[in-house]
């Protein structure tokens, strides 16, 4: 599935089948994972990083059908998932062996599709980069998104309290469900008042960026940590530096397509640590997929307008078979 270059319009394409680099596997794609970047891509404002392919899809699930040369760790007919830089939505990609994971037992092998972006956006950065731990309390933008969704099981399993934003009451209400404590509707309520009033947040997974900077740092506790990874509310915004260093807080931002596959803070180190961390979550039953609806590939238009016509709670999935 492409993008036709200079259009907004998706079209099913005839590739050649990709073969395994040294290092790579083919996966035969069972289901693939729409992003929120999916729909940047096809407009040609997030266009993927060098040396990788142009079509879509970022994460896929499904058994493998080819190993490379040097690739020990999986064999032909393993039921995984992957994370890509692209070419998800197809029948078959070619994706290096660090950034696959297996499929987890207790989770379906097209709901396994729904994993690879969002647990390892939020292990990477609730965990490597935000250094959250139990009692803390984390508050989480877009509490219904994939993201959000994910990320509300795993900090509530590691023992963090929870305090979302989100648009409406039913989302609010999965959102609870799924074991968030503090429920704020931004569209009639200044989350910054609501959080403050339960001694600030420790750490703040943010999605809009500029738009919610100012008040994301007054929402922090002292030694607070906002971690940036969306920028739906703009890429500029004026940072209080005062309020910063009062409050001795740190702003990160982090993005997980443009990491190298290998080496210091490698795609394959943040799998490795979804791996430990995640993996034994979902094992247990604590963390589960949520998947608001799977549409086939021909169908991907419809899929994708599903997604940005924003009452999805969670994530968006295209079958092949
Ligand atoms: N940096 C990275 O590595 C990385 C990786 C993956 C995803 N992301 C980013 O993470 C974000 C979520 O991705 P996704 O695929 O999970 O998207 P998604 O499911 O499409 O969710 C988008 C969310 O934005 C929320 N939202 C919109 N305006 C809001 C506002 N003013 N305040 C609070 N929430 C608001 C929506 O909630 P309502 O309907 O309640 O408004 C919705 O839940 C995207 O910005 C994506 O680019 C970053």
């Amino acid at each position: 599935m492409r993008a036709i270059a200079g259009t907004d319009q998706l079209s099913v394409v005839t590739l050649p089948d990709p073969e395994p680099g040294p290092h790579e596997v083919v996966i035969d794609v069972v289901a693939a994972g729409i992003n929120r970047a999916d729909l940047l891509q096809r407009r040609g404002l997030y266009p993927p990083p060098p040396g990788a392919v142009d079509t879509l899809g970022l994460e896929v699930s499904g058994r493998i059908s080819a190993v490379g040369e040097h690739v020990a760790a999986w064999a032909v007919g393993d039921e995984v998932c992957a994370l890509l830089a692209g070419g998800g939505y197809a029948e078959k990609v070619a994706v290096p062996a660090v950034q696959v994971l297996p499929k987890p037992g207790p989770v379906d092998l097209v709901s396994a599709a729904a994993l690879p972006e969002v647990a390892c956006t939020v292990a990477s950065n609730l965990l490597d980069t935000a250094h959250l731990r139990s009692g803390e309390l984390l508050l989480i933008h877009g509490g219904s998104s994939g993201i959000g969704t994910h990320a509300i099981q795993v900090a509530h399993a590691l023992g963090a309290r929870v305090a979302v934003t989100a648009r409406t009451q039913k989302k609010l209400e999965r959102c609870h469900e799924l074991g968030a404590d503090i429920l704020i509707d931004y569209s009639t309520t200044d989350f910054v008042h609501v959080v403050s009033g339960s001694g600030g947040a420790d750490v703040i997974l943010d999605i809009m960026g500029g738009a919610y900077l100012a008040r994301n740092i007054d929402a922090l506790r002292t030694g607070g940590r906002l971690v940036i990874i969306g920028m739906q509310g703009g890429t500029k915004a004026e940072l209080s530096i005062a309020k910063l260093l009062t409050k001795r807080a740190a702003v990160f931002g982090t993005t997980l397509r443009a990491r190298p596959v290998e080496g210091p803070g490698s795609k394959a180190e943040v799998v490795a640590t979804t791996r430990h961390v995640t993996w034994p979550l979902i094992e247990d039953g604590e963390v589960i997929p949520i998947v608001d609806a799977t549409y086939p590939l021909a169908e991907a238009d419809a899929a994708q307008a599903h997604l940005e016509g924003g009452d999805a709670i969670g994530k968006v999935l295209l079958t092949m078979q």
